[in-house]
């Protein structure tokens, strides 16, 4: 396995399957690089911290590194080269504004563009310029983020000149025996903190039960899920039905829909969310 600061040393690597991360690899992320195997003969994943995507109030100098076991597990994996450049290396003349024109998905539905605003802004950036260094035929997302999902497809749909033929792969959330879906932040949890977080999960659960079964309206069920979220002590940011397709307010069931929570247990921030109908 390659380790890449340079990114002159990547041109072996056109077209290969992407997964870019922060790194604090956990087995939702190897699970995209499981899944990158199977669609391209070279993988390529990227361990990159990004400054832009976090606010000034957000834990980026905080944010967990474990390089020694990330490398081994990528290697385990299966990786062919792991990209990790340096700041400067990404941002040569400082930080500067992003070049991308975000499309409605990342500034329109008040999910996490209200709750983290600067976010959408700094993940095109860095993925923009990630996609132009390394040059993949496909990159692997988790549906875990699925508002950055969403981005991301209409990004590369908005600028199919800039990356041609490029395709992104969603993957399904990878998740702890409780439900709880695997995350970085998690390991923030305290003990106590922990054995409720799987909560989040049953309630998203329950949305996709309740609907099946009882035919209940959108509004109700959001209420059902917000208050039973606080009933359990999250600050909840927000537990909402939306159109799998534009993440925008549906009124009924029928069409592809997701249930999505965001939710703050102390320090930590969890997100999540569910098909309801299978989009
Ligand atoms: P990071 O949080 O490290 O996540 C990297 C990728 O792993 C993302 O596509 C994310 O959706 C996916 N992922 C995280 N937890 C998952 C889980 N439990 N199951 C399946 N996939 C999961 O997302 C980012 O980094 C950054 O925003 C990035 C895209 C790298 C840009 O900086």
């Amino acid at each position: 396995m390659q380790l890449i600061e340079d990114p002159s040393k990547l041109q072996p690597y056109q077209g290969a399957a992407f997964v870019p991360t922060m790194g604090s690899l956990h087995d939702g992320h190897l699970s995209l690089m499981r899944r990158a195997k199977k669609l391209a003969e070279k993988i390529v994943i990227s361990i990159f911290v990004n400054p832009t995507q976090f606010s000034p109030d957000e834990d980026y100098l905080k944010y967990p590194s474990t390089l020694d076991e990330d490398l081994a597990a990528a290697e385990r994996v299966g990786v062919d080269a792991v990209f990790m450049p340096s700041v400067e290396i990404m941002y040569p003349n400082g930080i500067e504004p992003c070049d991308i024109e975000l499309p409605d998905v990342a500034i329109k539905p008040q999910l996490e563009d209200t709750h983290r605003p600067e976010h959408f802004s700094g993940v095109c950036q860095v993925v923009s310029k990630l996609f132009d260094l390394i040059q993949p035929s496909v990159a692997i997302f988790g549906e875990k983020d699925y508002q950055q999902l969403l981005v991301i497809k209409q990004m590369v749909k908005d600028y199919q000149d800039r990356w041609p033929g490029l395709y992104i792969e969603p993957h399904p959330t990878a998740r702890e025996d409780d439900g709880l879906a695997m995350s970085t932040r998690n390991t923030f949890l305290t003990k106590e903190q922990r054995t409720i977080a799987c909560e989040v999960y049953q309630r998203l659960s329950w949305a996709q039960h309740a609907q099946a079964q009882e035919k209940i309206s959108v509004g109700e069920t959001e209420k059902v899920i917000t208050n039973l979220l606080e009933y359990v002590g999250f600050v909840v940011d927000y537990a909402v039905i939306r159109s799998g397709d534009t993440l925008m307010s549906v009124s009924t069931f029928d069409q592809p829909t997701r249930a999505l929570a965001a939710v703050r247990l102390g320090e930590v921030r969890l997100i999540d969310n569910i098909a309801i109908n299978a989009n």
